[in-house]
Order: C-alpha cells, then structure tokens, then sequence
C-alpha cells in the first residue's frame, strides 16, 4: 500500500508582515495559521499523514499546539532549516517509505480550500511528475533595472504560482539532491531545473500566501465569511 503526505514548510520568521511571533504562529480567527493549514490538509481525503517544518526553538511547542487543536490526521513535526528549500528537503526525508506522493504547502496559505488539495494529489495519481496550481496574473507585469523599466511582459502567457504543490515523491527527493546549490521560491522550480516537466492546474484565489500586515486583514476577511456561511 502507498500513502500520499503532506509537508508543511513553517520554519519561517515572516520578517515581511512585521513584529511579532513566527509567521506560521500568528493567529487568524484565533487560531494559528499553521493550524489552519494543516487542518485543509487533514480533511483532504487523498492526503494520509502531514509533516510540519516548525521554526528549530519552536519544535515541542507547535507539537503542543497541534495536540491541542483538533487535527484529523497522522501528524508529525520536524525541525526546519535556515531556508524553505531546507526545511522541505528535512520534512520529505523524514517521511516513512510507504509514501510515494508528496504535497508540499506553505504555513502561510492558511485558506487554501480542501478541494484544491484534492484537485493536485488527484493529477499526481493520474501521471504527472509534478504539478502545480496557477492564476493569471491580474496587474502588468515590468522588468526593470536600477528602478527603470527594461520591459513590459507579455502577462497572457504568465502565472502567478500557488501551493499545494504536488510530487511523485521520488521526483521531488531527486530534485532536492540534485539541485542542492539552486535557490528557489518553489520546490517546482527545483524540479524544473534537473528538466523534468511540470503541469499546471487551476489555482484558487482562496489558497493566496499571508505575506504582508494586509493579507492578514483579508484572510481574517474570509474567514469570517466562511463561519459566517457554514463552511468551518
Ligand atoms: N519557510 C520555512 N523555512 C524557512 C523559511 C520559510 O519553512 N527557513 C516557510 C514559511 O514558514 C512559509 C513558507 O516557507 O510557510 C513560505 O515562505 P514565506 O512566505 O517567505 O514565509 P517567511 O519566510 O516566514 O516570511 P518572510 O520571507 O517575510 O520572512
Ligand atoms: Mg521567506
């Protein structure tokens, strides 16, 4: 039997939204952002277990928080590293063999809905190495230079990239190895480098990434939208 898991890369500080407790602790509703993401995970019916890459001092803590929150799945908590690259490549190497898909989603998407998660596990059962949930890109997109513009992309053919985002987990280990020196946002991106394919799926704008003091505002937003109607 093979299993599909989880891993959640949570080691951040969150230096881009201010002051104040890791990122991945800070609360949305009351409850921990982290919190939230692992419970999309749990309840997702294609994911088995989940591993969380908790901040190296905040280890036993966020155990505590987890065993305190109700969480409906095998869960466990590793020690992340100094980037997101390394807490991910710590959290997949911890996995037992069984598993032979892997997601990876940030802490920091706390809202990401249930059937997205489902939507990628599904199109790594149905062939693909790795996937990867997109959306247009809404402003114009520049590249500049030395605060000038060098030029104005053409936005039809760019995607903004989400998580979760979803491996054969032999693919996302190699990657990982392979591409140790490489630096990037996205494990897709190391995949991407040893020049195996990637798909795309439909993102949601439901799975945006708390970065800034006002992605906290509208994911407070939105989840009182979703209490408010029912939905958790
Ligand atoms: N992350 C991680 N280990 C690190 C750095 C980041 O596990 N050493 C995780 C974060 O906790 C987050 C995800 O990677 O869930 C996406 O990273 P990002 O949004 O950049 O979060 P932070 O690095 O915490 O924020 P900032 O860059 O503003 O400090
Ligand atoms: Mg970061």
């Amino acid at each position: 039997m093979t299993r599909t898991a989880a891993v959640v890369p949570a080691a951040g500080r969150g230096e881009r939204l201010g002051p104040g407790a890791p990122k991945a602790l800070r609360q949305i509703g009351g409850v921990p952002m982290l919190v939230h993401a692992v419970r999309a995970l749990a309840a997702a019916r294609s994911v088995d277990v989940v591993v969380v890459a908790a901040p190296p001092d905040d280890v036993a803590a966020v155990e505590a928080l987890l065993a305190d929150h109700d969480v409906p799945a095998e869960v466990s908590v590793v020690p992340g590293g100094a980037t997101r690259q390394d807490s991910v490549r710590r959290a997949v190497q911890s996995l037992s063999e069984d598993v032979d898909v892997v997601l990876v989603h940030d802490a920091a998407r706390p809202l990401a809905p249930v059937e997205l998660v489902d939507a990628v596990a599904a199109a790594v059962r149905a062939g693909a190495d790795a996937v990867v949930p997109v959306l247009p890109v809404a402003d114009t997109v520049k590249q500049v230079a030395a605060d000038r513009v060098v030029a104005t992309l053409d936005r039809s053919v760019l995607r903004a990239v989400q998580t979760p985002q979803g491996f054969r987990r032999a693919v996302l280990a190699h990657a990982h190895a392979l591409a140790d020196g490489l630096d990037s946002t996205d494990d897709a991106g190391l995949v991407e480098a040893i020049g195996t394919g990637v798909a795309t799926i439909a993102g949601s704008s439901e799975a945006f990434k708390v970065t800034r003091p006002i992605d906290l505002l509208l994911a407070e937003a939105l989840l009182a939208h979703r209490r408010g109607s029912g939905v958790r």
